[in-house]
């Protein structure tokens, strides 16, 4: 049973610990290091774990360390620590932005080193992450780091680094563009004559309902849009307004955009 510590017991640890506990982990497997005494009260009450406020304390003896504190502090709290993690123990870094050369001067470079940028629903256990490894990772090492992140929603590895940027534009920052859509589509609801609390219903209702239906069919979400897009009906007046608008630029001059951000962060955190 691998001993798993986390350093910063902030939403994104809490998120994938309960997630964990929910799918068979232990409480025993599990330290966390946190600043704050009161979020360690926090943990110990909820989920039962160890956690404390000497970030040395919570490393001793772990095969995992994941590092969840913010981009901006991960070098010095790192720096800080690097002596008290044993030899062989994966470190896991799930900040935005810190790229495995930053990781690797830190902790030296003889270490196994997993980046992972999960995104937010992992808090409802409908995350999406995606994972890459430095060559020092074992296979045992990359199974047991995917079975936390699996244990919050789904998780995939990429073969270079720089896909990780990629990932921060679909699954990191996505979440964000579908909110985005919904509250559009809650306010024009309104404005066509529904109540907010109907528009809201229906609006959440059709956003959960498409995503089941793309990850349960055998169909693509082209064919699927197709499907529900008859010549002369309403969803083709609907679709051919939004193509006219070049939806899929837009999306592609946003998505860039948070890949480019992803890419300044790491020049701004690095150092
Ligand atoms: N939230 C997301 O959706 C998301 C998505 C992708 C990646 N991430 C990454 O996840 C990481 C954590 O984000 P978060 O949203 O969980 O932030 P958060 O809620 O602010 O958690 C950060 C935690 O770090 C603790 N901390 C600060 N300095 C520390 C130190 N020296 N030693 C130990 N603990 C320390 C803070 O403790 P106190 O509050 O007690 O000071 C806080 O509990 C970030 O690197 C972020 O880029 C988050």
């Amino acid at each position: 049973m691998n001993k798993i510590a986390f350093i910063g017991g902030g939403n994104m640890a809490s998120s994938i610990i309960g997630g964990m506990l929910a799918n068979g982990f232990q409480p025993e497997q599990i330290c966390v290091g946190n600043r704050g005494a009161e979020k360690c009260q926090r943990l110990n009450q909820t989920y039962g774990i160890a956690a404390t406020s000497d970030n040395h304390a919570a490393v001793a003896g772990a095969d995992i360390v994941v590092m969840a504190v913010k981009p901006q502090v991960m070098g010095s709290v790192i720096t800080e620590l690097v002596s008290s993690i044993k030899p062989g123990t994966v470190v896991v870094s799930v900040a935005a932005g810190i790229q495995l050369s930053n990781l690797e001067e830190w902790l030296g470079e003889s270490r196994a080193i997993i980046r992972v940028m999960p995104n937010t629903p992992s808090m409802v256990r409908c995350g999406a992450a995606g994972l890459f490894a430095n060559e020092l990772v074992s296979s045992e090492q990359k199974a047991s780091v995917e079975a936390m992140f699996n244990a919050v929603g789904i998780s995939c590895w990429v073969d270079d680094e720089a896909k990780i940027d990629a990932v921060t534009a679909v699954s990191g920052s996505g979440p964000a563009y579908f909110f985005l859509m919904m509250e559009a589509m809650q306010k024009v609801g309104q404005e066509l004559g529904l109540s907010e609390q109907v528009a809201r219903e229906l609006t959440i209702q059709t956003a959960l309902g498409a995503a089941q239906m793309a990850s349960t069919s055998e169909h693509n979400t082209t064919d699927l849009r197709l499907q529900v897009s008859s010549p002369g009906g309403t969803t083709q007046a609907a679709i051919a307004k939004f193509q006219s608008l070049d939806v899929e630029d837009t999306f592609r001059q946003a998505m860039e955009a948070a890949r480019n951000r992803a890419r300044e962060m790491a020049a701004e955190f690095g150092n």
